[in-house]
């Protein structure tokens, strides 16, 4: 982008001239204004607002118990934070089982919180679905292998899909059923890599891996694992910081000098001309309690 050229949001069409250009495609999760802003400013360019949010921000013991409203909540946060990446919204669990259902809440990902796709679970089991959004003119990410939200449907057991030959076969089957269904792209989730390699060959919309491998068009992480803020870190993510320990650390730090009393220090308190202060106690009287009129006066906040 040149010095001259405005900045502008990132749509599905910027991923596809990618993936045409052979560039791989970073892509990750973020689920709050801080941490958006911060991919956004590391160039990555398209955010997922995974409903991963259930278990990694909200401590639910898994998606299926994210809500709608507080997938929006975030989402919206998300947009706020960025200027640059396109934001993906996925939909939680039982927010697409009908064509109305899907169309409704899609609507409130893109029109009320911004995004500018959103993502759904499921290969040939959402096909008509995706079809639905996409004739809506609402561009849609697909995923199978691993389905977080079909968790208790599939023994509720997370593991790698796609090992065994009809298992193989049906993840082939799903990868085309989304492509054909008009999805811009398809994340790969826990998938044996020749498998993850197979698939993004013989498709023409980019694969995005998550445990699948190096063979996808893109790789997409959950931020705090690949940040090392979560208590557990899965397998196939690689900590490119311990944030964890060193945000311990510094808590605990805090927590001493506050103990210590040399926390606030001369840098981070404000101090005032005695005289005023002796003035506005009643003159003279500076050693006297304040007075009723001076109660309830609001403190600011940049004093
Ligand atoms: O919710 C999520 O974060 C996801 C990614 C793991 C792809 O669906």
């Amino acid at each position: 982008m040149s010095a001259t050229t405005p900045e502008r949001r990132l749509t599905v069409s910027d991923l596809t001239r990618m993936y045409r250009d052979g560039q791989t495609i970073p892509m990750i999760t973020a689920y709050d204004f801080p941490t958006a802003q911060l991919v956004d400013e590391a160039g990555i360019p398209a955010i997922l607002v995974g409903d991963s949010l259930g278990e990694v921000m909200l401590g639910y013991e898994s998606t299926v118990r994210v809500s709608l409203d507080e997938m929006l909540h975030h989402t919206k946060a998300v947009v706020r934070g960025t200027k640059r990446a396109l934001i993906v919204g996925d939909m939680p669990f039982l927010t697409y089982a009908t064509e109305d259902e899907a169309l409704e809440n899609a609507a409130r990902f893109m029109r009320d919180a911004g995004t500018g796709a959103v993502k759904v679970e499921g290969g040939v089991r959402s096909a008509r679905i995706i079809e639905t959004l996409v004739k809506a003119g609402i561009p849609v990410m697909g995923h199978i292998g691993w389905t977080p939200q079909a968790k208790y449907g599939m023994g509720g057991k997370t593991g790698v899909q796609g090992k065994d030959r009809e298992q193989a076969r049906r993840q082939l089957a799903d990868a085309f059923a989304v492509q054909e269904a008009g999805a811009f792209a398809i994340v790969l989730e826990l998938m044996p890599q020749q498998l993850a390699a197979a698939i993004t060959e013989r498709l023409r919309i980019p694969t995005i891996g998550i445990g699948a491998g190096p063979d996808c068009s893109g790789q997409i992480q959950v931020v705090t694992d690949i940040l090392g803020l979560g208590s557990f870190i899965p397998r196939h993510a690689r900590p490119y910081i311990r944030l964890r320990e060193q945000i311990g650390q510094a808590l605990g730090a805090y927590a001493a000098d506050v103990v210590a009393g040399t926390y606030p220090g001369p840098e981070q308190t404000s101090r005032m001309d005695e005289a005023i202060l002796a003035e506005a106690l009643g003159q003279g009287q500076a050693d006297q309690a304040p007075t009723d009129e001076l109660v309830g006066i609001p403190l600011d906040r940049d004093l």
